[in-house]
């Protein structure tokens, strides 16, 4: 299955929507402003320019989309002030798969900017936004073309589904499972594992044509702990799973439907990036860092518990349900979902009344090798 022709958030403004179900993601890129401005600043002591191109790759639409765009252009805007230099013009790409809801980013960006010019002036224009439509696996801008990419909560997509894990004849390989499970064999890892630094190559290697030497790189996404195959994300998905299985056995999914299915998703461990940014090896890491984050993101508790499970087993089914959906239904069809996020948001309730889980997030600042 290939990945571009299919993935995209539940787009538009809605209840299910994307935009209105990733508080989770909104927390990575809080976590990770301080990096972007150290980026930002290190991009501009080292490069005079007035034209400062920034690609966000993988921006999804909604509020997160704009919030990356502000911390960007305002640490840009930071670094000039404080030399009382002339600010250079701003270039900003969204970047997404085709199927975005691109049109939703451009509503958004006239009220940003509208905002804008009612704080500094009706002629103010600094930021020149495009959409770019296409995969971030491979070439997207001409050769040393841009200063900073950005990236959240995307590069654990895979390009693909790993070949040998979606074809008919391999459906008993991870019967039963849509991730790697505990009852999966070493082979289902090794194919994971195999894929993303397939793909992660490919997007290093794209990446180092087009960045400018001195721009920088920040991206943030889903990772694990523990090796090799333990840890919540692998909760998260078996729960899902399980949902499944269960409307199997009631005669509601088709057992050879979900044989076939498995998630284009790995949680790598940081060790495993740092390798293939070293084997690749265009890049050097400037900064590495982990955090955990609460499945419930509106749970900020530091208990050991889930205040009301119940309800954050409800919350974690919809923004889940906002990044999965679509996938979902292209292979399983629309009969099935709210049934099954329903029974999803029941199992995640039970897990989580007994652990807390967490999700791991893998920060990283790379520039380009001299
Ligand atoms: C969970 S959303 C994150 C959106 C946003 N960056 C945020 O932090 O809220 C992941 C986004 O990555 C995009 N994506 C996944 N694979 C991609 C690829 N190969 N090229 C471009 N975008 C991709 C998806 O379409 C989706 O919009």
């Amino acid at each position: 299955m290939k990945v571009e022709k299919i993935l995209h958030m539940i787009g538009g403004v809605g209840g299910n929507s994307y935009a209105n179900n990733s508080k989770l993601q909104e927390k990575a890129i809080l976590k990770t402003k301080p990096m972007v401005e150290e980026a930002i600043s290190d991009i501009c002591n080292t490069i005079h320019t007035n034209n400062f191109v920034v690609a966000d790759l993988g921006c999804s639409s909604g509020p997160n989309t704009l919030l990356v765009l502000s911390h960007i252009s305002n640490a840009i805007e930071k670094h000039y002030c404080q030399y009382n230099h002339k600010q250079p013009e701003i270039q900003y790409f969204f970047n997404d798969l085709p199927s975005n809801d691109f049109n939703s980013i451009f509503q958004l960006l006239m009220l940003y900017e509208k905002q804008l010019r009612e704080n500094k002036g009706a002629d103010y224009v600094n930021l020149y936004a495009v959409g770019l439509p296409g995969s971030f696996y491979g070439r997207l801008f001409p050769t040393k073309t841009v200063h900073f990419f950005h990236s959240s909560y995307s590069l654990m997509w895979l390009s693909q589904v790993p070949k040998g894990l979606d074809e008919k004849n391999c459906a008993q390989l991870n019967k039963g499972n849509i991730y790697i499970a505990d009852a999966s064999s070493s082979i289902v890892y090794h194919l994971y594992l195999n894929q993303f630094k397939k793909d992660f190559s490919e997007f290093l290697r794209s990446r180092s044509k087009e960045l400018i030497f001195g721009g920088k790189m920040v991206l943030s996404f889903l990772g694990r702990k523990n090796s090799p195959a333990i840890g919540d994300l692998f909760n998260l998905w078996s729960l899902l799973a399980d949902a499944l299985n269960s409307m199997i056995s009631e005669g509601l999914v088709e057992e050879a439907k979900l044989n076939t299915f498995n998630l284009p998703i790995y949680a790598p461990l940081m060790e495993e990036v740092k390798s293939v940014i070293e084997m690749e090896g265009s890049f050097h890491v400037d900064q590495a860092q982990i955090f955990e984050s609460n499945w419930d993101p509106f749970d900020d508790s530091t208990d050991n518990f889930f205040i009301n499970s119940t309800l954050s087993g409800q919350n974690v089914a919809k923004y889940i349900r906002a990044v999965l959906e679509p996938l979902l239904i292209s292979h399983f069809g629309d009969d099935i979902i709210e049934d099954l996020f329903s029974r999803y948001a029941q199992n995640i309730a039970r897990h989580i009344s007994i652990e807390k889980a967490k999700f791991v997030v893998l920060i990283l600042a790379l520039k380009l090798k001299e």
